[in-house]
């Protein structure tokens, strides 16, 4: 338990440790992507090792840059944003604490595992039953440290970061543990208990709801509390981003069938996901309006301040991500879309444009507050962080939209006979420069990582030394 002298001050040692793990997990995270994406271009680079081929490869990059760097990066967050907002220390250091070391511990099986071939072949949620139950444990836990801070909270107003951040925890938990319902037949091996259509919408209404409750109302908590932050003005509209927030919780976990469209299904259950995925364009446009509009009376900081540029990008990104999944949910447009690198490209505008930039953005900001600095050691490494970030995410979308509508027209492409015109390879090799492009631009993004992995780093030298100054609770709120 926090003695006297503590329950004064905020516990932003678990932050800053979770802050290091998520500049850590991004650097791996990115570059096992990065190794990814070169395999596509150039197959050789399995070098024959079992362990380095792509199907095992794959999912510890989505893992890595998902739950590793994500994840690491919403705890952090979730921990700075939840004391401040309720003006109290944290419920309990050591349930921090277990969080922290119980996360990596789930984060170093999945590095082991994976690329051992142990998985459950489930997208996103490929890890065996033990990792599960723990990660079920460790979930448990900082759920309950979160609503115990909540809970002793001195302001009786809960902040809208919060609402985002407890919705995110309550479903990504019943997700979890829905979705991964086994049966266990030794240590690395388990049999899932849902089959056929069942068992594909289960997967779906987890794999798409981990999208809207993990990839979105986590960062949009970070939004909702580091933009106004950063642009040092309140929110645009308070009561607008409460109406987001119940538009956006109660219409998401109706879209995840638009993951299969055209399958066997029932086609009325694959209509709810399309409609529903278009009425999800109004809260999701009206979190990103909500952001960018905080910038009014603020937008000269465009020009100096490198941490408004990637909020600001992220929110441009993610307008246009949910702009193009709504468009992706057309029964018609998804026919094109489907299993061709559109939805790479998708993916990554959300994932590189808004998750990363939203979470590097906040990093940023947060960073110096918890190490007791004034600011990042260099503004300029930030700004050139930026534009490798951006520069990168800008190369990779477009080129994965040139290689998926290409791959998406020419699959579909008959003759006057009725048979295919191009085969396979015909689509492969027409689309070969783009992955070459996609490697190059992975390759300007970890390069990014590591300038900021760099800046990190001389920020906390002069720590290191005398120590980190506690930041008391503000009195008398
Ligand atoms: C250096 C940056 C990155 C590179 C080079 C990269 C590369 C790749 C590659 C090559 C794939 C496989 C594509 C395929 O199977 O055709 C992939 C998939 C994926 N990546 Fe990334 N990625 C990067 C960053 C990220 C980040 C930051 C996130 C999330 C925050 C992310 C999330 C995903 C997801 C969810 C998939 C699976 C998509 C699907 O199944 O449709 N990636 N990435
Ligand atoms: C209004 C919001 C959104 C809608 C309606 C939407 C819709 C869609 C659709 C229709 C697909 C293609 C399914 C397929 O053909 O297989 C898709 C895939 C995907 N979207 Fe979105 N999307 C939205 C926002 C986002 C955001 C913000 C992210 C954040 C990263 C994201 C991440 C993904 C991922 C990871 C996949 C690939 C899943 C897989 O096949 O493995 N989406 N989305």
């Amino acid at each position: 338990m926090a003695n006297a002298a503590d329950s004064l001050t905020y516990n932003d040692k678990v932050v800053r440790q979770f802050l290091a793990a998520a500049v850590f997990w991004g650097i791996v995270g990115m570059g096992v992507g990065l190794l990814a994406a070169a395999q596509l271009a150039w197959p050789a680079l399995n070098f024959d090792i079992p362990w380095l081929t792509y199907s095992r490869i794959r999912p510890l990059h989505t893992n890595g840059v998902i739950f590793a760097f994500g994840g690491s990066a919403l705890m952090a967050s979730c921990y700075y944003v939840v004391q401040r907002t309720c003006h109290t220390r944290l419920f309990s250091d050591k349930l921090a604490t277990f969080t922290f070391w119980g996360w990596q511990a789930v984060l170093v099986s999945a590095v082991i595992t994976l690329p051992l071939g142990i998985t459950q072949s489930k997208e996103y949620a490929e890890l065996e039953w033990p990792i599960d139950l723990l990660i079920a444990v460790v979930w448990v836990a900082f759920g309950w440290n979160f609503f115990g801070t909540l809970a002793k909270r001195r302001i009786r107003h809960i902040y809208v970061a919060n609402w985002y951040y407890g919705a995110f925890i309550i479903a990504v938990g019943l997700l979890h543990i829905v979705n991964n319902i086994a049966i266990p037949v030794s240590m690395g091996k388990s049999y899932i208990v849902y089959s056929g259509a069942v068992d594909a919408m289960v997967q779906w209404w987890y794999g798409h709801n981990a999208v809207a409750f993990f990839l979105t109302a986590g960062f949009l908590a970070m939004m909702y509390y580091f933009v106004p932050r950063q642009a040092d003005r309140p929110l645009w509209s308070y009561r607008f981003s409460i109406v987001n927030f119940w538009a956006l919780i109660s219409v998401y976990m109706w879209a995840g069938s638009h993951h299969l469209l055209y399958t066997a299904l029932p086609d009325w259950v694959q209509s709810v996901g399309m409609i529903f995925s278009l009425i999800l364009l109004m809260p999701s446009w009206g979190s990103a309006a909500n952001g960018l509009m905080t910038y009014n009376g603020a937008w000269y900081k465009l020009k100096t301040d490198p941490i408004t540029r990637f909020m600001v990008m992220a929110l441009v990104f993610y307008a246009a991500a949910t702009f193009e999944g709504s468009m992706m949910a057309i029964k018609s447009v998804n026919a094109i879309s489907h299993y061709t690198d559109w939805t790479i490209a998708h993916v990554h505008s959300g994932a590189l444009g808004w998750v990363a930039m939203i979470t590097i953005g906040s990093l940023y900001s947060m960073a110096p507050r918890v190490l007791g600095q004034e600011a990042m050691y260099s503004t300029r490494a930030i700004n050139v962080h930026f534009w490798m970030h951006v520069g990168g995410t800008i190369m990779y979308v477009f080129a994965m939209w040139t290689a998926g509508v290409t791959e998406g027209v020419m699959w579909r492409e008959t003759l006057p006979s009725g048979s295919l015109a191009y085969s396979f390879m015909d689509s492969l090799r027409a689309v070969h420069p783009m992955y070459i492009i996609r490697a190059a631009a992975g390759l300007m993004i970890v390069s990014g990582m590591c300038v900021m992995a760099w800046n990190m780093w001389r920020t906390w030298e002069p720590v290191r030394a005398r120590g980190v100054e506690p930041i008391a609770i503000p009195q008398g709120a």
